[in-house]
């Protein structure tokens, strides 16, 4: 494993490029970077500037006295070659390369050379290519993205600049709390594998979602995903499933996206779970963070409506997930507690009259029956209930309850569900606005659970017979 702590517990970071004018990328780093609250010492590099932003400046990371473990290098590609060699010389351990202009535009050899210099100095390079890093248990944001991130334990990985800052304002919108956030770009050196080795490792880390582009060494990516994903989830975001995204993908990060159904086989039997599309990872994301994984596979939907609790219903087939009838005792149960009228199968159907006692009821009792292992709650907006209450309700019955089950939820109307949802969000309850999207997360949350179990399995095999996972493949 590359043994990644410095880069992630760097005692003093070196911002090569931080610009005396505000705007540029260098600067916006350097402010990201003391507004995080890094804790180490920031030493803003520049031949032209004594002071930037109250922090003394050093014409050279060789000028500095006290240690540099990681420099982050926004000076145009062709200076990047030097600023190695002088980072090396003073003993950086990470450089990570914002500079644009290397592999991706066809200058291969200028990238080579960066990794050559560095490799000389036994320093490991992110990029070129990048956007930069954010770890937040070390406040950490090297990153010229926003800085509003909540602290968490998802770990994002991204090939694409520009969408991975983008995703970095979306994970904030969505109540998804981050643990790090890594551009990796081009991979001239560390790559996807680095990264998900050390994290899968990480405390700080319970899931890692990655948007790829391409990957170049198939096998020990494999061997690695597969030793993590039976530690925490890994969901992938893949682009270029058609030949025209695949021609983008390669004029973009220089990659080649390859074959996509070659790439689907690699990650199912390497446990990793594969999102075709932003939401569904996001989606995914956010059910997989915030729950425990299930004992069985028993599913159970509570509704307030018919239809919606049928849409669910197929949402989950499509996952593999078939409904079974709820136990005696748990009918026997709500009978006691809901009308004569409220339907008792599989899904429960409260029916519209639905309060958020009766919510706050069969939610409490279904947690409590040993045969159910997890539920998908549905509430559809009525002129008689407060979408807050029934959300309240929710949340009443999870903290009083003793036993831990995963939960989806949908909250379907207007600007009050809305409202709940964001609510519930807040808590970590996963909450979608359309009972297919809370169900197909509850898929997702099967498809972790079987993956792990597959992964065990065929690691076994594979131990037996003392294969490699690529042997097996080929
Ligand atoms: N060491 C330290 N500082 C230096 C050096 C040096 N050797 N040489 C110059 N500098 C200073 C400059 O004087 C300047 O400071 P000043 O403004 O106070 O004079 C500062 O470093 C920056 O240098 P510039 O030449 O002004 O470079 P600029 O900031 O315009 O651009 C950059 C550098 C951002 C790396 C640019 O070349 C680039 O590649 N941009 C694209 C970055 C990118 O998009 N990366 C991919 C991200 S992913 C995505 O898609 C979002």
């Amino acid at each position: 494993m590359v043994d990644l702590y410095r880069l992630f517990n760097p005692r003093g970071i070196a911002i090569v490029g931080a610009s005396r004018e505000p705007n540029k990328i260098g600067s916006v780093i350097l402010r990201n970077l003391i507004e995080a609250g890094y804790e180490g010492k920031i030493y803003p590099i520049n031949p032209n500037a004594q002071e930037i932003m109250g922090l003394k400046a050093y014409p050279s990371i060789s000028a500095v006295e006290g240690t540099v473990d990681v420099a982050v290098i926004s000076v145009p590609a062709p200076k990047v070659p030097d600023v190695i060699e002088d980072a090396g010389k003073a003993g950086v351990k990470f450089a990570v390369v914002i500079a644009s202009g290397f592999k991706e535009v066809g200058n291969v050899a200028l990238e080579e050379e960066v990794v050559k210099r560095a490799k000389k100095y036994g320093m490991r390079v992110v990029g070129p290519n990048v956007f930069g890093y954010v770890y937040t248990p070390s406040k950490i944001n090297t990153t010229f993205g926003p800085n509003d991130i909540i602290p968490g334990n998802v770990a994002f990985i991204s090939q694409s600049g520009a969408l991975g800052v983008a995703l970095m304002g979306t994970a904030s919108v969505e109540g998804l709390g981050i643990s790090a956030i890594i551009s990796i770009g081009n991979k001239a050196d560390l790559d996807d594998s680095d990264f998900i080795e050390y994290l899968g490792d990480d405390p700080n880390t319970n899931l890692i979602l990655i948007y790829m582009e391409g990957i170049s060494e198939g096998q020990r990516f494999m061997e690695v995903a597969s030793k993590v994903s039976l530690k925490k989830p890994i969901i992938i975001i893949k682009s270029g499933r058609s030949e025209a995204g695949a021609r983008a993908a390669a004029s973009h990060t220089g990659s080649l996206a390859g074959n996509y159904s070659l790439y689907k086989s690699a990650f199912r039997q390497s446990g990793i779970l594969l999102a075709e599309t932003i939401e569904q990872a996001f989606d995914w994301a956010k059910a997989l963070a915030w729950n425990p994984l299930p004992k069985g596979d028993n599913v159970v939907i509570i509704t307030n409506g018919g239809g919606a609790g049928v849409q669910a219903t197929d949402a989950l087939a499509d996952y593999g997930i078939t409904l079974r009838r709820i136990s005696d005792t748990l009918a026997a149960n709500l009978k006691q507690i809901l009308p004569p009228f409220a339907s008792l199968g599989n899904p429960i159907d409260l029916t519209g009259l639905a309060n958020a006692e009766w919510y706050y009821q069969s939610i409490s009792l279904a947690l409590d029956d040993p045969n159910v292992d997890s539920l998908v709650v549905i509430y559809c907006r009525t002129g008689m209930t407060d979408p807050k209450e029934i959300a309240g309700a929710i949340k009443d019955a999870l903290k009083s309850s003793k036993n831990r089950k995963p939960i989806t939820v949908a909250m379907i109307g207007g600007e009050a569900e809305y409202e709940a949802m964001r609510e519930l969000t807040r808590e970590h309850i996963p909450t979608y606005p359309t009972p297919e999207r809370a169900s197909a997360s509850m898929g997702a949350i099967y498809r972790y659970y079987y993956a792990k179990k597959y992964v065990e399995e065929r690691l076994k095999e594979l131990d037996k017979k003392k294969l490699t996972a690529l042997e097996r493949i080929r």
